[in-house]
């Protein structure tokens, strides 16, 4: 009996210590998750080169990385979920480490003088939602593994310094709410996979290099408030599925190369409209009357088409 008992006791210590073995040897290759955390954080410190207002000072070992200026970290398992660094002058790059903050939800770093390019890393990041790089120096190109990120709600990516095309592969993004991409020197077009983005509330892209025909993805965007294409060189007419979305508040395609008429019920079309630029184009044929209509109307710009008639 005794001996029965104490068998499998010596088996499972044996079990034990080699288990407590392989442990032992696993630390040193694998950190805890908020290592990594605080490793990935200080990564990013030495990547920014000017901090002006000395924020990152209070990046350091006396207090914990919860702790540190523009971060916080989940209650539970005091993992970083937020990085906010807004308006703080910040120069340099942004760290491919960032893709180490993995239960990261949230990156605010507009208005800096971040620049280079975004690092890939942040495909990485499976639980991001909402990424504001607006108003930095970044250049190159918007990483198309962006599209990794299927939680991203937000990706705001205005004022920079981008080349290359919207990515088709952010139009599986299914959760997008706002893309931003304003002021920077993109080419090509608004994706046709963004046909797929049926929660989408905000599209812009003012600003950039875009060409050809504004594409027919509006059917049934019926969430969409805000569309703004000024200052690109699309060409063509507006696509009709556009004068079904009647959330809009703001629509505007001011100083490109559009051409057509403009539909009669205009003013009907868009009962919540509160922006509407269409400066800048060829466009011909009278002004809608029922302009009159969109009672909420505080800005219109329709000056330097071809068309006639009178402003209702
Ligand atoms: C990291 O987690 C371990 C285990 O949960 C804990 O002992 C340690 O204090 C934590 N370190 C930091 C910096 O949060
Ligand atoms: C570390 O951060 C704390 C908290 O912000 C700050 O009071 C302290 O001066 C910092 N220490 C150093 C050496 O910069
Ligand atoms: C922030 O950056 C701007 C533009 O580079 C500069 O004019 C300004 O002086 C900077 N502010 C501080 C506090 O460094
Ligand atoms: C952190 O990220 C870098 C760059 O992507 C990578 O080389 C490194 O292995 C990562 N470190 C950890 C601890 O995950
Ligand atoms: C962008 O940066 C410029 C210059 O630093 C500043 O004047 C402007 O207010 C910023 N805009 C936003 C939206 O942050
Ligand atoms: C990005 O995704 C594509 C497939 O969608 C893959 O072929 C490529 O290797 C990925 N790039 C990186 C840097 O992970
Ligand atoms: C934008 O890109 C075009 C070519 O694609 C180039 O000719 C132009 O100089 C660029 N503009 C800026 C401001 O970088
Ligand atoms: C929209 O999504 C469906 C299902 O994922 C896919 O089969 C289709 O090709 C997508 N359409 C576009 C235009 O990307
Ligand atoms: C857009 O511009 C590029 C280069 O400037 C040109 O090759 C392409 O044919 C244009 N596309 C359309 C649809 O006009
Ligand atoms: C506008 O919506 C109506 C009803 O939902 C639909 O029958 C029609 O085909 C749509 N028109 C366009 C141009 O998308
Ligand atoms: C549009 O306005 C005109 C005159 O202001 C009015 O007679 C007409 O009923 C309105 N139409 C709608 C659909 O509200």
């Amino acid at each position: 009996m005794k001996l029965s008992k104490f068998i499998p006791t010596v088996f499972f210590s044996c079990i034990f210590c080699l288990h407590a073995l392989f442990l032992h040897s696993c630390v040193g290759l694998r950190l805890s998750g908020n290592e990594t955390d605080r490793l990935a954080l200080l990564e990013i410190k030495t990547r920014i080169t000017d901090d002006p207002f000395g924020v990152l000072t209070s990046w350091n070992e006396t207090n914990h990385f919860c702790q540190w200026h523009g971060v916080t970290c989940g209650r539970r398992h005091q993992r970083v979920t937020g990085l906010y660094l807004n308006s703080l002058n910040l120069s340099g790059s942004i760290s491919p480490h960032v893709g180490n903050l993995s239960f990261l939800r949230v990156i605010h770093l507009v208005d800096n003088r971040f620049s280079h390019e975004i690092p890939p890393e942040i495909r990485l990041l499976r639980r991001l939602r909402d990424l504001q790089l607006a108003n930095n120096s970044l250049s190159g190109e918007i990483p198309t593994n962006l599209s990794a990120c299927s939680q991203l709600h937000t990706v705001d990516l205005g004022y920079n310094l981008l080349v290359g095309r919207i990515p088709d592969e952010l139009g599986t993004l299914s959760k997008l709410l706002k893309i931003a991409v304003d002021n920077n020197n993109l080419t090509g077009n608004v994706p046709y996979s963004f046909s797929n983005l049926s929660y989408l509330e905000w599209l812009s892209a003012t600003f950039n290099n875009l060409n050809g025909s504004i594409p027919d993805i509006f059917g049934e965007k019926t969430n969409l408030r805000y569309l703004s294409l000024d200052g690109n060189r699309l060409s063509g007419m507006i696509p009709p599925s556009i004068f079904n979305l009647s959330s809009l508040s703001l629509f505007s395609v001011s100083i490109n190369k559009l051409h057509g008429t403009l539909p009669a019920n205009l003013g009907i079309a868009f009962p919540s409209l509160e922006y509407l630029g269409l400066n800048t184009n060829q466009f011909t044929g009278s002004i809608p009357v029922s302009i009159s209509n969109a009672s909420n109307l505080v800005h219109l710009a329709i000056s330097e088409n071809q068309l006639h008639g009178k402003v209702p």
